[in-house]
């Protein structure tokens, strides 16, 4: 390609609209709220991104996607594959790759390969970890080697063995540990945090404490944004945790279409003749071109 049709060949393509950056994300703090959802697959991500800042790929996706009973059995692998996804899906939102448990507690240098083997692999721009005052340093060992990371504190899902399952904190004693945790993290150049499952006057008092925009889940409107489990908000599952809003009823709407089609092709109705192809040569070259 010559100098000329290179340039002609960027001229025909429209622009690609930029993605939100870490920076954008951070200058949110105390202004313009961050809106969040999760996604797992491309479908999903083409939806949600003209709509939201950030999508993350979260390991609940254990639980979402593949009927894992916690995020416990989620891998490496499974976070790559669905972030490779989500990429190819998005293009405006910023996108967070979970590290998944066991990827990343051991030691600095642990959560490093992690991140960098998720980063290069899917493209996302940011990796969230369930870190506290207990994995401070591994958040500043991948911030100084150039790893974004967004923090999780409060409610961790992957600490639900140790806590004896998903545990709003309240207490004082958990109100002193996630605030120090959400310090922390902060200090250690997270350029967000999650702050999930905590008691709103908490969840207020953290986002008050720290420059790092948080994102709320079971939370406080006080904090600097929200994320949901899409396919909670979208009712997707029979039951709703109270700090969902549901603003779609999908189960019911796949429920009825699936009924609908099953009585069709019982019934014979489906295929109609407008689902058909014929043998005439018109409809056999539209049904070439289709494919
Ligand atoms: O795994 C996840 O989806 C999450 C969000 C709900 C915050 O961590």
């Amino acid at each position: 390609m010559t100098a000329a049709s290179g340039e002609s060949a960027r001229r025909a393509s429209p622009p690609t609209p930029a993605r939100l950056t870490v920076k954008n994300i951070r200058a949110r703090k105390g202004r313009d709220k961050i809106v969040a959802l999760t996604a797992y697959s491309a479908p999903i991500a083409a939806l949600i991104d003209p709509a939201v800042d950030m999508i993350l790929v979260g390991d609940s996706l254990g639980m979402v996607v593949h009927g894992l009973p916690t995020t416990v059995g989620v891998t490496l692998e499974m976070m790559i594959l669905h972030g490779r996804a989500v990429m190819r899906g998005s293009a405006r939102a910023l996108v967070a790759v979970d590290l998944p448990f066991g990827s990343y507690e051991a030691s600095p240098q642990q959560a490093h390969a992690a991140a960098v083997r998720v980063m290069r692999e899917t493209g996302c721009q940011a990796v969230k970890v369930e870190a506290g005052v207990a994995l401070a340093a591994t958040v500043a060992f991948l911030v100084a080697r150039g790893i974004p990371v967004v923090g999780h504190v409060g409610l961790r899902p992957q600490a639900a063995n140790v806590e004896g399952g998903f545990r709003v904190k309240r207490s004082a004693l958990e109100r002193e540990m996630a605030l120090a945790d959400a310090r922390a993290v902060d200090e250690a150049g997270a350029f967000a945090l999650v702050v999930e499952g905590v008691a709103a006057d908490l969840a207020e008092a953290i986002t008050g404490a720290v420059a790092a925009p948080t994102i709320g889940i079971g939370a406080s409107p006080a904090c600097d944004g929200q994320v949901l489990v899409t396919d909670d908000m979208i009712g997707l599952f029979e039951w709703t945790p109270k700090f969902v809003r549901r603003y779609a009823a999908m189960r019911d709407l796949v429920r009825d279409a699936v009924a609908a089609y099953a009585a069709d092709v019982r019934g014979g109705a489906f295929p109609g003749p407008a689902e058909m192809y014929d043998l005439a040569a018109k409809g056999a070259a539209a049904a070439g071109r289709r494919r």
